[in-house]
């Protein structure tokens, strides 16, 4: 097994973070069509913050892990070839599927007389029947079929931004859907070789594990839009906690504890894109899904409830001074993909404020959206100094360090903490958390 050759093309959180992990133990090629992107990685470095990603990714170059922007008959002929691709939705809410069929008309013409049959494993989050219907066809142009000549199987990916590495080498779960049991078993043993404990892992057919994927990240999105919607009604009932109350029902096995934190709502590349592509894909084939838009109106409506709670504290926002702390779409990442804190910037410079921003990590990518109509500060004591209000957004370590000395400099010493992450017991500061009666 360990002379297996693997190729991954897509090279985003996913095919990345397989790369510097499966890149210790087997020869592994990272494909991408950015060049950029390829002669950043072939220098040992990332073109996105993600913690521990680093020591992989250079332990894996040390090993043999390679990189180039082009699919040729060599890519093509590993044993295993990962499609980790991104999938948008267009501007209607469709999944786009564009660069999975053209990763994989690539693949087509360039597996002609191959010496082995490669197993093409379909790692994107793709709506149900893509696999059969739409990459297989294309696969099998040139006279070549599946099962015989080569495999298609779907193993979709269930690693969170942040915490990409640790998901990546202990996966809760490894879902492999194929059409015959000898092509499931292959990828099966290529896990079972590259993982040291036991894994959970579920075969079953390509569909089903489509459905997999888009349930988990449609449940999910579900449970945060649910506690959100209980936070708002706390917030109208003094003497409540959203958190005390998520921590109660959370010990009820049948809820579980976790995904249970109220927020500004989710953000992210994923949550707002699956379930609006899920959201399309049923109305397509006939079942309106009323959860699902429910669970969507919930989570767009929810940037509202943090704009009230600054109004409800400040009146009149014309001309004040607000710091928005936090940008990235959650912890431990740069990314502001959907990021609640960009509508939120949005609509406070609509009021007329004067905005004021700080991330440990996501300043650059904020600074492309906006440009000059925000104040940047790399100084989480300097930002408050005068200010009319300070809203927690992402719940970043430095923020729960907060010291209320230096809250104490604000002009007007109002913290709206959307993630309830500070505990603050002084009569000068006017402290709102999101779903506190
Ligand atoms: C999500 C899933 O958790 C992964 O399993 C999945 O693989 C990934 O999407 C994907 O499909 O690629 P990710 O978007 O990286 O991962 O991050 P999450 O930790 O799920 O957070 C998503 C959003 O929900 C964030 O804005 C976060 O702040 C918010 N959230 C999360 C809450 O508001 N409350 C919670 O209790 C949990």
């Amino acid at each position: 097994m360990i002379n297996k050759k693997i190729a991954i093309i897509g090279l985003g959180y996913v095919g990345l973070s397989m790369a510097a992990f499966l890149g210790n133990h087997f020869k592994v090629v990272g494909v991408d069509s950015n060049k950029e992107k390829i002669r950043t990685l072939e220098k040992g470095r990332q073109y996105f913050y993600e913690p521990k990603m680093s020591y992989y990714l250079k332990r894996a170059i040390k090993n043999g892990l390679t990189f180039t922007d082009q699919i040729t008959k060599e890519i093509v002929s590993s044993d295993f070839v990962f499609i980790t691709v991104g999938t948008p939705i267009d501007k209607y809410g469709k999944i786009d599927l564009s660069n999975i069929k053209s990763v994989s008309t690539s693949i087509a013409k360039n597996m002609t007389n191959l010496k082995n049959n490669p197993s093409i494993i379909i790692k994107s989050t793709v709506i149900p029947g893509t696999a059969m219907h739409v990459v297989k066809p294309i696969l099998e142009k040139n006279d070549l079929k599946e099962s015989v000549d080569f495999d298609l199987l779907t193993n979709p990916e269930f690693l969170r931004e942040g915490l990409a590495m640790h998901d990546t080498i202990s996966p809760h779960s490894i879902v492999i859907g194929g059409s015959n049991n000898a092509s499931i078993k292959k990828l099966t043993s290529l896990y079972k070789a590259t993982y040291t404990k036991k894994q959970n892992i579920i075969e079953t057919n390509n569909i089903t594990a489509e459905v997999i994927k888009y349930a988990n990240n449609a449940f999910l999105a579900t449970k945060i839009s649910f506690i959100n919607s209980i936070a708002n009604i706390c917030q109208k009932l003094p003497g409540t906690n959203v958190d005390k109350v998520a921590e109660i029902i959370g010990m009820d096995p049948r809820i579980g504890k976790q995904f249970l934190k109220a927020g500004p709502g989710y953000g992210g590349s994923c949550f707002p894109k699956d379930v609006q592509a899920l959201i399309n894909f049923a109305n397509n084939i006939g079942y309106e899904p009323i959860l699902l838009d429910a669970v969507k109106n919930i989570n767009t409506l929810q940037v509202n409830t943090v704009m009230n709670l600054i109004k409800q504290n400040l009146k009149n926002l014309k001309g004040k001074k607000i710091c928005v702390l936090g940008l990235s779409f959650k912890e431990n990442t740069d990314d502001i993909r959907e990021s609640v804190s960009v509508k939120l910037v949005d609509l406070l410079l609509k009021q007329g404020c004067n905005v004021f921003v700080h991330d440990p990590k996501a300043m650059d990518n904020i600074q492309l959206v906006f440009k000059d109509r925000i104040t940047y500060t790399d100084s989480l004591k300097d930002i408050l100094v005068d200010s009319d209000c300070a809203v927690i957004m992402t719940p970043w370590q430095d923020y729960k360090n907060i010291k209320e000395k230096d809250l104490l400099t604000m002009r007007n010493p109002i913290i709206v903490d959307t993630r309830r992450i500070l505990h603050i017991d002084n009569e000068k500061i006017s402290y709102v958390g999101l779903g506190i009666g």
